[in-house]
């Protein structure tokens, strides 16, 4: 069946139930970036904003920039400097110290265009730093989501709303724009549900789930989740999913 791509949207409360953990857990790329007060930093894909107010209760000058409207809305709602732009087509030139993104990149596609855009946006000397899915990046639920789209002969590959770069591919990415890549490592981090498998389905992987007719979408879901229990679901129906970090740090030289 011809698969027609929709977009992911955003809904900043259920985004903090279902996936409150990104924040807390982007503790090691915030510290890599180490921020100090009065930097002019770009937070990229800065979602409702708990990090984007991390670098401002620093005495950061922060911005934060987001595709979503409502995550828009939140971060004004916190008193946060904020605008809804698409990492894609970043309009700064030589505005910033530092750009930081956490949990972002891998839905941004078009990679050389935010690369470019960073590159841009940064002074000279300034810093790029960011962690975003890479590698088999919740591999064991995109073939699960895959094989359950077959089976209803939907192209889920055509519907594929995520970049999962390896090392190798960013690296050259970067380099290829000017930048000197100081650091770049893969890391596997399982990750820990705060619920259901199915909730997170539901959080992020709108892409899918609007290729399955609506009738269809409740025996779909448990169908994935079905799949994903002996991999991914522990004895006391605790639920961790396969995360796999693409963590860096990059420089624009002087
Ligand atoms: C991630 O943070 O790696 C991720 C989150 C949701 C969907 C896909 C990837």
């Amino acid at each position: 069946m011809e698969a027609k791509k929709t977009e992911q949207t955003w809904n900043p409360d259920r985004y903090e139930r279902n996936a409150g953990f990104v924040a807390d857990l982007g503790t090691p790329v915030f510290d890599l970036l180490a921020p100090v007060a009065d930097e002019k930093i770009l937070d990229l894909g800065c979602g409702h904003g708990k990090l984007t107010g991390k670098f401002a209760d620093l005495g950061a000058d922060v911005t934060g920039v987001d595709a979503s409207p409502e995550q828009i809305a939140a971060c004004h709602k916190l008193g946060l400097n904020a605008r809804v732009l698409s990492g894609e087509s970043l309009d700064y030139n030589g505005d910033f110290d530092a750009v930081f993104s956490n949990a972002a990149l891998h839905w941004m596609q078009k990679a050389d265009d935010v690369i470019a855009g960073v590159y841009r946006a940064l002074k000279p000397g300034g810093r790029f730093v960011g962690e975003m899915g890479g590698g088999d990046n919740v591999k064991k639920v995109s073939d699960a989501l895959l094989a359950a789209l077959a089976q209803r002969r939907i192209d889920g590959n055509a519907l594929w709303p995520w970049y999962f770069p390896t090392t190798d591919d960013y690296r050259g990415r970067l380099e290829k724009a000017g930048f000197r890549v100081d650091y770049m490592e893969m890391i596997d981090r399982p990750t820990p549900l705060p619920g259901d498998v199915s909730d997170w389905l539901d959080t992020f992987c709108e892409s899918f789930l609007a290729a399955v007719p609506q009738s269809d979408r409740q025996d779909f879901l448990a169908q994935v989740r079905q799949a994903l229990v002996p991999d991914l679901m522990d004895d006391n129906g605790q639920w961790t999913v396969d995360y796999v970090r693409l963590r860096f740090k990059a420089g624009k030289p002087e």
